[in-house]
């Protein structure tokens, strides 16, 4: 019998979750992505693309593409997805299991200030001119139009349109991997002194984190919201274990 599983997606996680499911022969993996992004690397599974109109229309979808198994491995900020997967699992029945990337936790030398969203983090800022890089992505940076006279470095994967209504905003277009080295080169070129970030988790973002530390240089870290509790893993290997367990094992594709 095959299963069919759904991946929830739109992170890199989620994309070595596929790759890895998709060995085993007796598992049909399909890629959820919102769409957001212009041009999404290859994803390596069939992909299906767009929202699918809430919790009722993930439910139908589960339904009527006859889904064994969800998996949500969104964005930890993704939250209302994750909210949808899990009442559209309790609704239809179809099991759930979540990648729940931990996050970053502060460490000696770091200094964060803690915020609860963008917004806040916005007036977090003060008063003062500052310079400031937001790595935020694109879809909240607008919420620093409050706050016009700061300097601001965005840096997003996809075009800030419209572009910010502040007078001085430079726009970099790049997708992760950030290693450290070349994160304090762009904060020392710009003279950063304030970092607007999410608490991602994860090696790819976090050396901007590590090179701030190193600068001295202030982090305002937006928290993260609660996500429903469903059975999760923190780790793709993890994840792929539960998978394993679940559907018994199986001899991989192929030799
Ligand atoms: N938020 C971030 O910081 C961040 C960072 C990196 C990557 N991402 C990725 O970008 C995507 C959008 O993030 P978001 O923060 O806008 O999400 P969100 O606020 O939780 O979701 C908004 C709506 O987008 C649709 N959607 C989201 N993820 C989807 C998916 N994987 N497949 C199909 N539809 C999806 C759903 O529409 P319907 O209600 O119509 O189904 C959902 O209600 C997610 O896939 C996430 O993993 C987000």
């Amino acid at each position: 019998m095959t299963h069919r599983i759904l991946i929830l997606g739109g992170t890199t996680e989620a994309r070595q979750l596929a790759g890895k499911l998709a060995r085993r022969a007796d598992l049909s993996v399909t890629l959820s992505l919102a769409g957001r992004t212009e041009s999404p690397v290859a994803q390596g599974v069939p992909v299906r693309t767009g929202g699918f109109g809430g919790a009722e229309g993930l439910a139908a979808y589960l339904g009527q593409e006859r889904i064994h198994l969800l998996i949500d491995a969104t964005h930890p900020y993704a939250a209302r997805i994750s909210a949808n997967a899990a009442e559209a699992a309790s609704q239809t029945g179809v099991p759930i299991f979540a990648l729940r990337r931990s996050g970053w936790e502060p460490v000696a030398g770091d200094r964060w200030t803690l915020v609860d969203s963008v917004a806040e983090a916005a007036q977090a800022l003060g008063a003062a001119p500052r310079r400031v890089f937001l790595a935020i992505g694109r879809q909240e940076a607008s919420a620093f139009e409050v706050a016009p006279q700061h300097r601001y470095l965005i840096r997003s994967v996809d075009p800030v349109e419209p572009k910010l209504a502040v007078p001085d905003a430079t726009y970099i277009l790049s997708r992760g991997p950030f290693p450290e080295a070349n994160e304090r080169v762009l904060l020392e070129t710009h003279g950063i002194d304030a970092i607007v970030s999410k608490n991602s988790g994860g090696e790819a973002t976090y050396g901007k984190i590590a090179a701030a530390r190193a600068l001295g240089i202030e982090v305002i870290m937006v928290r993260r919201s609660p996500l429903p509790d469903v059975p999760s893993a923190e780790t793709v290997d993890q994840l792929a274990e539960m998978v394993d367990h679940f559907f018994g094992p199986v001899a991989e594709r192929g030799v």
